[in-house]
């Protein structure tokens, strides 16, 4: 019997899963980042926790066929670099030679979007669709695109970072150095800044007394909180999904895509949110492309990168 490691890196914490060479995820655990020193131990903690879970389990390390990978930054998944990572601290990393050199096991890396999609396609809503779009809303928005099957890359990797679309001119500053992109809108951190916003214009709203009690907001209120019909966070969750059934309709000219997969923490504000998405994506978008396209929820969760990093040892490994 021969397995898979799919491990999917984030700013909090790392999760592994460990599959069979068919795709069957048999246990998974996560340890946390250890984002110090511009993540410097990251890969040695990583290969610590595989080695010590594979001799838990009484798998020696030659059974793995491989590690697949996915990074929460800009990867070139052809080269095995990693030009940055923000969240991680990362920059110019040649990740798949040192983790190949750490573990003896071949290495497989994409972005953690890129390697979402290829597990909601292998396993979740993409159903092995030719042409299909994720998009995760979390701490950052990422983006990965399938098109006639495969993932697609572009030059240097950057194809698919759909986080940073430009919304709006001169808007609120991205981590990337830009201002305005998608992903100061529609991202967790962009709700919440917005929720501020919102606080001063209106002032009598539920958002802003809730405001006031806690001291805090997250996006998960301000899902709530327009649930029941508050002013103020139904115009933040309206602007939201204006802005991204807007952007479904620009991409769906460019990749007429099959379905396109909400997915990340924010997507927990589940069926509603995506039918609000849906009915902007129905007013922008072209008729050919609206009437083949399905915008739907993503369904692995938190596995999601992990089962696409294992389908990355999978493909790569195909006829070993
Ligand atoms: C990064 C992407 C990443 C996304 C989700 C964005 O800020 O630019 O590379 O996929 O966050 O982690
Ligand atoms: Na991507
Ligand atoms: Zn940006």
């Amino acid at each position: 019997e021969k397995y898979m490691i799919g491990m999917d890196m984030g700013g909090t914490s790392i999760k592994f899963g460990l599959f069979t060479s068919d795709g069957e995820l048999i246990h998974k655990w996560s340890i946390p980042t250890n984002i110090d020193n511009n993540g410097s131990a990251i890969l040695d903690d990583s290969w610590n926790s595989m080695k010590s879970k594979l001799s838990e389990m009484n798998i020696s390390t030659d059974k793995a066929l491989g590690i697949g990978v996915g990074i929460p930054g800009y990867v070139d998944s052809q080269t095995g670099v990693v030009h940055e990572a923000i969240n991680i601290g990362w920059k110019n990393k040649l990740i798949t030679e040192e983790l190949e050199g750490l573990s003896g096991l071949p290495v497989f890396i994409e972005n953690d979007a890129n390697i979402a999609v290829l597990g909601e396609n292998w396993k979740g809503a993409g159903n092995q669709a030719q042409h299909v779009i994720a998009v995760t809303l979390g701490t950052g928005v990422g983006g990965g695109v399938i098109s006639a099957g495969k993932i697609l890359n572009g030059t240097n990797g950057m194809a698919g970072e759909l986080g940073h679309i430009l919304i709006e001119e001169n808007g609120a500053y991205c981590n990337c150095g830009n201002h305005g992109c998608l992903e100061t809108i529609a991202s967790a951190t962009g709700i919440v800044r917005q929720a501020k916003e919102a606080i001063s214009k209106y002032p009598e709203s539920s958002l802003a007394k809730h405001y006031e009690t806690n001291k805090k907001v997250t996006a998960r209120d301000v899902f709530e909180l327009a649930a029941e019909g508050d002013v103020a966070a139904t115009s933040i969750v309206d602007r939201v999904s204006d802005v991204l059934g807007h952007t479904f309709a620009n991409i769906g000219v460019i990749l007429n895509p099959e379905k396109i997969l909400i997915g990340g923490g924010v997507s927990q504000a589940g069926e509603p949110f995506v039918n609000r998405i849906n009915s902007y994506f129905q007013h922008y978008a072209l008729p050919r492309v609206k009437e083949s396209c399905e915008i739907k929820l993503a369904e692995l969760g938190n596995d999601a990168g992990i089962i696409g990093g294992a389908f990355l040892v999978s493909q790569n490994m195909a006829g070993n």
